[in-house]
């Protein structure tokens, strides 16, 4: 499980209003898998089931609606997917007042009916796009009739709707700007079940993350598939995704700003520039990479090569030598050799990335490689190479913490230690994990932090004036 993964698990089932004791009030279960993005969109979810009156539980079992806001990126995703909507299913049938079940994001954009028909799992399926529709088509399963709207949109942003934020923590706050994607890369089912790239307008960007800064939020994340390709033509005005990051630092400078996730075939220099501008601006970029081979990359139709992605790397250095860099990286895609897969440890070793998110290849039915390639490299082999790509960025991830000892660092306090109610967890402008004692300072807070000791995945320190 990857961390984005775990944010899930962490975040499932959080209640987002308050409990109300009115029993005519109807409760809402809503949990969600996969990436940020799908995060974000429950957040919308919420907001439009809130204006519906309903509230929520954080027990599946009091539930009149339980929604589940799925990912179909690897199979395993959807498998525990499905079994989750066997348990409800379960739960559904003891209940002794009637309960719908709806499956919401990527897994319902891909199975649309078959939900309904062949596995009769759930009573309402409903695409990413299509979330406004959810009033009209509750009440047409409450009153039996098959609920499916699986449309996809060249328009729809949600840029008027305020979500209701479900991430418990209070300080960091996920916000959309872009929906879809075009690149189709050759592994990828997202294209598919998210539609087209449309980029949100900037200054309904800007008054979100203004709300969230209002409301106490001290860290935003702009999400999108592909950032770098943001863009909004405003009659005379194109607005680039550096553009919305220079207006954005300059007029919330209080605000700590993250984005995720950059492409290397896209990621400008004016990026960078801009990044280096600001300090409020974070130093991390998330570049997935997927492999170090020139002939895996081409066969992924991922639109540039080993060497592009090394320049990149390059730049980024040379505008901000104190950047950290993280990746995505894939093994075992189709026909990739032990050369290629030595290429990509060569290149893991040579950049030297601080954090990587690695997975197996998982074959996704419609996509250009499951048409034109052979799924050719066995379980076993894929998983050899997962585990020596693992055991290789472990020690890097270990070895780029230790640069940070006896270094002060600035830290926003997320909240406690997982471990340890008497300490803090923070994370860096690198987004390394802080873990130093408490004092005085509250959740929310900046502080500097003397580092003094790190593991694999956290530095520990204590809080200087
Ligand atoms: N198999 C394995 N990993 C995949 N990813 C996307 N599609 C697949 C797939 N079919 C990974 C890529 C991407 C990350 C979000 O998930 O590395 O960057
Ligand atoms: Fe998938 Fe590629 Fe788009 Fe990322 S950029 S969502 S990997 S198609």
């Amino acid at each position: 499980m990857n961390s984005r993964e775990l944010l899930s698990e962490q975040l499932q089932g959080q209640p987002f209003l308050k409990n109300t004791t009115n029993p005519s009030v109807k409760k809402l279960f809503l949990e969600s898998y996969g990436c940020q993005m799908n995060f974000s969109d429950s957040e919308i979810v919420a907001s439009i089931l809130q204006n519906e009156g309903y509230s929520t539980t954080a027990e599946a079992s009091h539930a009149d609606l339980i929604l589940v806001n799925t990912c179909a990126i690897r199979d395993n995703a959807e498998q525990r997917v499905r079994q989750r909507l066997q348990d409800y299913k379960k739960i559904k049938s003891q209940s002794s007042k009637p309960v719908l079940i709806g499956v919401l994001g990527c897994m319902a954009e891909r199975l649309k009916k078959k939900f309904l028909e062949e596995e009769q799992l759930v009573d309402v399926v409903v695409g990413p796009d299509a979330y406004r529709d959810l009033p009209q088509l509750l009440q047409q399963a409450e009153s039996g009739q098959q609920a499916i709207n699986v449309m996809l949109s060249r328009e729809e942003t949600y840029a008027d709707i305020a979500p209701v934020r479900l991430d418990p923590n209070g300080v960091s706050a996920f916000i959309s700007i872009m929906r879809g994607c075009d690149n189709m890369c050759s592994f990828c089912v997202v294209p598919f079940t998210r539609g087209r790239e449309r980029s949100r307008d900037p200054e309904s960007i800007i008054n979100e993350c203004r709300s969230a800064y209002e409301n106490g939020y001290r860290e935003v994340t702009l999400l999108g598939q592909n950032v770098d390709s943001y863009k909004c033509i405003n009659g005379a005005d194109t607005i680039n995704f550096s553009d919305l990051l220079d207006r954005l630092a300059t007029q919330l400078p209080q605000l700590w700003i993250r984005f995720s996730t950059s492409h290397p075939k896209d990621m400008t220099d004016a990026v960078l520039k801009v990044m280096a501008q600001h300090h409020n601006i974070c130093k991390y970029i998330h570049l997935p990479v997927q492999s170090g081979s020139n002939s895996v990359l081409q066969k992924m139709n991922r639109g540039y090569t080993r060497e592009w992605y090394l320049n990149r790397i390059q730049s980024i250095k040379t505008w901000m030598p104190d950047c950290a860099v993280s990746t995505d990286i894939i093994t075992g895609f189709c026909e990739e050799s032990d050369s290629d897969h030595q290429q990509t440890l060569d290149l893991m070793k040579e950049v030297g990335f601080d954090y990587a998110y690695m997975f197996m290849y998982s074959e996704r039915p419609k996509t250009l490689a499951e048409r034109k390639f052979k799924d050719d490299v066995s379980p076993l082999v894929k998983n050899q190479r997962l585990q020596e790509i693992i055991s290789l960025q472990r020690n890097t991830s270990k070895l780029q913490l230790e640069k940070y000892r006896n270094t002060v660092q600035e830290v926003l306090i997320e909240g406690d230690s997982k471990k340890s109610a008497s300490h803090w967890m923070g994370r860096n402008s690198q987004n390394a994990v802080v873990i130093f004692p408490k004092h005085s300072e509250s959740k929310g807070d900046r502080v500097r932090v003397k580092i003094d000791a790190s593991t694999f995945t956290s530095l520990f320190g204590n809080r200087v004036l």
